[in-house]
């Protein structure tokens, strides 16, 4: 068939790393699309800082490379709310596919980017969003349409569950856990959007709002972060079987027989026997309740060029598959409009 033709937004760790799968798989990717997908402009700040990619498919004007007609599908790595907001909104409304990585974005503006991307028939995938390579979201969206998904808790912070596993097998102190991942490149120098739960909120506001129907943004989620937790919480959980997690939880709740969801994140003491208890390191795992399913755990790496990478190609076949045999995606506008209920009152 034609070709899928791509305009990649971003170019740093996650990029760099799509650009190289999508060169190296290109005959497989071909296969499975059932047309070539190929690269037709990469967008970027500085193009004399990507030399690991071709020079001539750099632009620094996203604007024109995503409204151009030689773009079918838009695959956005930049990140942060603005330009990427405004950019795959015009993607969408150009009847462009979009997979972005995004979770602020979606955590923020899920309801006006569903409803974008339903009224153009466009499809809309964010796998990497949340827990890196580990395929979450599609089995939310898609795998259980058929179900009714009562609960999804997990580890989607691998930054925080790094800390908090180090503290656990050392006996040492928050702080000192904290310098430690900080020498070893686990926590960015700036950790604030880890330890204090902002990037596990976000990822949590994503989940509750596939699992449930619903449009539950990061403001929504009940915070709270591992700064406060010592060496003492620890040990205190330890000598009653338990391990302390930074859990993001999202589950159906009903008060006085109204229905509403509950989405929090903060950190928990589980059984030392629960599968979330035996996740070390920087490793994410998303434990999933659905009423015919049953349990069922999702585990792997939630971050990192490569993994997330894969993510992003993943959904990147998807999408260009439906454009080639005509057809979508799952849509998200008419949502279940669930209330988010205050913690205290579950
Ligand atoms: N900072 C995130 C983490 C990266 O530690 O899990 C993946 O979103």
């Amino acid at each position: 068939g034609e070709p899928i033709r791509v305009a990649l937004l971003g170019c740093g760790t996650v990029g760099t790393e799509v650009v190289r799968l999508l060169t190296d798989q290109a005959a497989d990717l071909t296969a499975r699309v059932g047309a070539p997908v190929e690269l037709t402009g990469i967008a970027v700040r500085r193009p004399n800082k990507h030399r690991e990619v071709p020079a001539e498919l750099l632009t620094t004007d996203a604007e024109a490379l995503v409204a151009s007609a030689d773009v079918d599908v838009v695959v956005e790595v930049i990140g942060g709310i603005e330009p990427a907001r405004t950019l795959l909104l015009a993607a969408l409304r150009a009847g462009k596919s979009v997979v972005t990585a995004n979770k602020a974005l979606l955590a923020e503006h899920s309801g006006e980017l569903f409803e974008a991307a339903d009224a153009s028939g466009a499809d809309l995938y964010f796998e990497a969003a949340v827990a890196g390579a580990i395929p979450l979201l599609r089995p939310l969206r898609e795998s259980l349409a058929g179900d009714r998904i009562t609960r999804v808790m997990g580890i989607v912070n691998g930054t925080t569950n790094f800390i908090l596993s180090g503290m656990d097998s050392t006996g040492a102190g928050y702080g000192e856990t904290l310098e430690e991942a900080t020498r070893l490149g686990y926590a960015e120098a700036d950790p604030t959007a880890d330890v204090d739960g902002f990037d596990a909120a976000s990822k949590a506001a994503i989940l509750a709002s596939l699992a449930f129907h619903s449009r539950v943004t990061a403001a929504d989620v009940h915070r709270e972060g591992i700064a406060s937790v010592s060496a003492a919480d620890i040990a205190a959980a330890k000598a009653l079987g338990r391990t302390v997690k930074l859990l993001a939880i999202c589950e159906r709740v009903s008060t006085d027989g109204a229905e509403g969801i509950s989405v929090r994140v903060h950190p928990a003491m589980i059984p030392s026997s629960h599968p979330l208890a035996g996740v070390h390191g920087a490793f994410n795992a998303v434990f999933v309740e659905a009423d015919a399913a049953g349990e069922m755990m999702f585990y792997g790496q939630g971050a990192g060029g490569a993994p997330t990478a894969s993510a992003v190609l993943g959904d990147l076949v998807a999408v260009a598959r439906n454009r080639v045999h005509q057809g979508r995606g799952p849509r998200e506008s008419a949502y279940a409009a669930l209330p988010v209920r205050p913690m205290g009152q579950t």
